[in-house]
């Protein structure tokens, strides 16, 4: 006799530039190791525009295709049981709600709002980018002059500049805990 085979799921972060994306997802996918001996699979906007979506510029289209790719391929992993965290600013309601329909067939999906204020991601700057972008020197910049559409659905939202990470960790984990998933 087989096991029942087990249900993967995506945790789909999303929010501006410097929101703390990818600092939760990296700690949730050690938590998701070191507590429940599972790999995740992170696909980071930045990785992935270097290494799936290089030759895509920040239009609209481009940034619905980057989102559209990182969903399927969050899809796959999902599908084979497999946990995916998905770290990408995805500003369109419309290509996030393509990505969550596709993938709530195949497993769990939860749409993890990172609903920190632009004014705290703009202080943190971690790249410089806010700086060039309030100089003319990056047209279209998300927050400054290119829209954000703000989830209407997410499951939980975080504002990583009023909670502790391993809170966010917590309150993140218990979606798919309370599901049977992890
Ligand atoms: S998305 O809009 O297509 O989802 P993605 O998450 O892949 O964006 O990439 C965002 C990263 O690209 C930002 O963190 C930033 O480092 C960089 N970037 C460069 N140009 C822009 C821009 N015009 N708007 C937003 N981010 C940009």
């Amino acid at each position: 006799m087989t096991a029942s085979p087990r249900r993967g799921f995506t945790l789909f972060m999303t929010g501006l530039s410097g929101a703390g994306k990818s600092t939760l997802s990296e700690r949730v996918a050690q938590v998701i190791k070191s507590d429940y001996q599972r790999p995740a699979t992170i696909l980071d906007g930045d990785i992935v525009r270097e290494m799936l979506s290089s030759g895509l510029t920040f239009s609209r289209a481009d940034r619905e295709l980057n989102i559209r790719r990182i969903g399927y391929v969050a899809g796959e992993v999902t599908k084979h049981g497999g946990i995916c965290i998905c770290a990408a600013i995805a500003p369109f309601r419309t290509a996030r709600s393509e990505v969550r329909a596709r993938i709530s067939q195949l497993g769990g999906f939860y749409e993890v709002y990172i609903a920190t204020p632009l004014a705290v991601c703009e202080s943190r700057d971690p790249k410089g980018l806010y700086k060039k972008a309030r100089r003319g020197e990056i047209k279209g910049f998300t927050g400054i002059d290119d829209p954000f559409e703000i989830p209407e659905h997410a499951e939980i939202s975080i504002d990583t500049s009023k909670i502790a990470i391993d809170d966010a960790v917590k309150k993140i984990l218990a979606l798919p805990e309370r599901d049977g998933l992890l």
